[in-house]
């Protein structure tokens, strides 16, 4: 009776595994924050993406580790870049043809200094440039394109980068490649754990004068509005489960595909309190994906994406 009359279901095909790819070959190694989750090398991110389509998980998304970084994050958009070259070996593997390719477009990974973008110094004062980071960002993008992306997911929060990307995309071949923007993205702690994974903590300063304040819902309707009127082909959000509401809100406002992006710290803090034996890790994990599709989001990029195909 319960199975006739629910209303929202899971199903891997809306599931979205992010892997975080570095140098070397045969490399698995662990993020102490995050368990279960590995910095792998090109050759493991095949594997993991070729286990991910064997369970019909509907995509992955690549962030890199670069082997060397600088103060414009060339390693974002170099043609032979970490997450260039995964994109290569991804694509001559059939399984492939399974699931979707997404490229995290962002600098943050690749910068000496860990920001989403080009910074200036004056003493303890920093600024991010906007309008200088665009033109880095379009061509991050255009590299995965022509790498193999079948979706870019510019998560910088550079004002006006979409409409950049997209204006790159279709200049160079790609009008067809999906831009998927992290539309409504709020500064938020629930990221730290990811910093240690991808190795991209700020080095100094913090993300607030480009992330959104946890405390605005009207402003990131206005982001999303932004997005979309530059060009937008889905959105997403993110946290996710700390910021239902925003999600329920945009679903009810816009009728774009749109996902929510499960962060780390969330990942981690279930993690935390099954290795307690205080929460019940198989009912846990799916009820707090379930309530992400209930609250509006059509799919979702989580770290449990795995442990969830296999039970569903
Ligand atoms: C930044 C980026 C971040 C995440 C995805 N892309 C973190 C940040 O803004 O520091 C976080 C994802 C997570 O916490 O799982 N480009």
């Amino acid at each position: 009776m319960r199975s006739l009359v629910r209303e929202t279901h899971l199903h891997p095909g809306a599931l979205i595994y992010p892997l975080f790819v570095c140098e070397g070959e045969g490399v698995r190694k662990p993020v102490s924050s995050m368990p279960g989750v590995f910095n792998v090398s090109v050759d493991e991110a095949v594997k993991e993406m070729e286990e991910c389509a064997s369970l019909g998980i509907g995509g992955v998304l690549l962030f890199g580790l670069p082997e060397s970084k600088d103060e414009v994050g060339t390693g974002a958009y170099a043609d032979d870049g970490i997450v260039q070259r995964a994109l290569r070996a991804m694509k001559a593997s059939p399984a492939s043809k399974k699931l979707v390719l997404i490229g995290d477009v962002c600098l943050c990974e690749y910068t000496s200094h860990g920001h989403c973008g080009i910074v200036t110094r004056q003493g303890d004062d920093f600024g991010v440039e906007n309008d200088p980071t665009l033109e880095l960002l379009a061509k991050t993008a255009v590299s995965q394109a022509l790498a193999g992306a079948d979706i870019v997911a510019p998560s910088d929060m550079m004002d006006g980068r979409v409409a950049a990307i997209r204006a790159a995309l279709d200049k160079h071949g790609f009008s067809g490649t999906p831009v998927m923007s992290y539309a409504a993205k709020f500064a938020s702690a629930f990221y730290g754990p990811f910093r240690e994974a991808a190795d991209s903590a700020p080095q100094f300063g913090d993300r607030r004068t480009y992330q959104m304040d946890g405390a605005n819902l009207r402003e990131a309707m206005r982001e999303i509005e932004q997005d979309i009127s530059e060009g937008a082909d889905m959105l997403l959000m993110k946290p996710a489960m700390p910021y239902l509401d925003v999600i329920r809100e945009a679903r009810n406002r816009f009728d774009l595909p749109m996902g929510a992006y499960q962060v780390s710290g969330e990942y981690s803090m279930m993690h935390a309190a099954f290795e307690r034996g205080w929460l019940e890790p198989e009912r846990t994990m799916l009820e707090s994906l379930l309530c992400l599709r209930r609250g509006g989001a059509d799919f979702i990029v989580t770290y449990f994406a795995k442990d969830a195909a296999k039970l569903l």
